[in-house]
């Protein structure tokens, strides 16, 4: 063998152990691989062990030769190893905690807008647009505010109306958002015009159509001369433009303490367009607006003279309204937090945004 043919041989391993290396997958594989390489009885082995049967006077310089490719080979064969040492470790952590790198992605999807969220911003830009400012009160009520002030002494049966999640320090989760009527009243005086949408508290068995949380939007306007034909065409007027048409209503006389004269303002229906449904009661109608004149009572708690102020005041109930406006059927799945419920609703988001 002249340094020639050597030479030759050693570029065949060269470019075969660049080849083959870079496609070790474990260092199984590597450690066979090195043996049929550099190991005694490898190609590059063999080759040394032959330089024995070399004349003397080239065996100096062959031996160079194979020892720098043999040094070569070998260091790329380290570096392998160094390699396939931390990916099966990774792999080792990884299953310690149990990661397993082959599974599909999640899917992320785009959040929306729960319902009651959308209606009530709704409602909060078309009552923005007739001048009322948007208020907000405690969910952690006192008996003054929740009743006293609203003309609803410890004494009125009509505290049974509501029932009520009490406090043991004689505090209550607040029933209704008429609270912030009197708390309004007190902090601006009249005129006023305001509403207060927010979330409320009762004791009451779920089902269908009864929640023990739901969303108000308490509304108030105070001035002089305001009647009932004021409240009356404010109601329209938010139906109107809420459901984008004319909603039939009809107002029956209603009993609130804090109200007189009171009304209940019922809406056809939208679930089963009046015909009557499980969410209606089969009535046909639905109770969405309770409404009324504000007492005077109420007033003078508020520091307000009736004999020189009128308003009115109503009890827009905005879960029922989402409910109505977006024909879900059950009140339960508002606050299930199982958006399977709400997910036929997403699009609401795209539309509220
Ligand atoms: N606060 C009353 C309720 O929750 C509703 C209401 C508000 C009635 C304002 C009249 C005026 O039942």
């Amino acid at each position: 063998m002249n340094m020639d043919e050597l030479q030759k041989i050693i570029d065949d391993i060269r470019a075969e152990v660049r080849e083959q290396i870079a496609q070790l997958g474990s260092l199984e594989e590597l450690k066979q691989f090195e043996a049929r390489i550099t190991g005694k009885k490898g190609r590059l082995g063999e080759l040394l062990s032959s330089i024995g049967k070399v004349a003397k006077e080239q065996r100096a310089a062959l031996g160079g030769l194979l020892n720098s490719a043999k040094q070569e080979v070998q260091s790329g064969i380290d570096e392998m190893r160094e390699r396939l040492q931390q990916a099966e470790h990774h792999a080792e952590q990884q299953a310690d905690v149990g990661l397993d790198l082959t599974l599909p992605g999640r899917v992320l999807r785009p959040g929306g807008v729960h319902p009651v969220t959308a209606v009530q911003w709704e409602v909060e830009a078309i009552f923005e647009r007739l001048g009322f400012t948007i208020e907000a009160g405690p969910e952690l009520e006192s008996d003054h505010y929740n009743f006293e002030a609203l003309n609803i002494p410890a004494w009125h049966p009509a505290r049974d109306m509501q029932d009520t999640f009490w406090l043991t320090n004689g505090y209550l989760l607040r029933t209704h958002t008429s609270p912030v009527q009197v708390r309004s009243m007190e902090k601006f005086g009249p005129p006023l015009r305001c509403i207060v949408p927010g979330r409320c508290f009762r004791y009451e068995t779920i089902d269908a159509s009864h929640e023990n949380t739901f969303f108000q939007c308490e509304g108030l306007m105070i001035d002089r001369g305001i009647s009932v034909a004021n409240l009356i065409a404010v109601m329209k007027l938010l139906l109107r433009e809420v459901f984008h048409r004319d909603v039939r209503i009809r107002l029956r006389p209603g009993y609130f303490p804090f109200v007189e004269p009171g009304f209940e303002l019922d809406m056809n229906c939208a679930i089963c367009n009046g015909s009557g449904c499980p969410t209606c009661k089969r009535s046909g109608w639905v109770e969405i607006m309770p409404c009324g004149m504000v007492h005077p009572n109420v007033l003078r708690h508020g520091g307000i003279d009736p004999a020189e102020w009128t308003g009115f005041a109503f009890g827009l109930g905005l879960t029922r309204l989402a409910m109505m406006k977006y024909g879900i059927s059950d009140i339960r799945v508002m606050n299930s937090g199982d958006l399977r419920g709400l997910q036929p609703y997403e699009r609401l988001g795209s539309f509220a945004l």
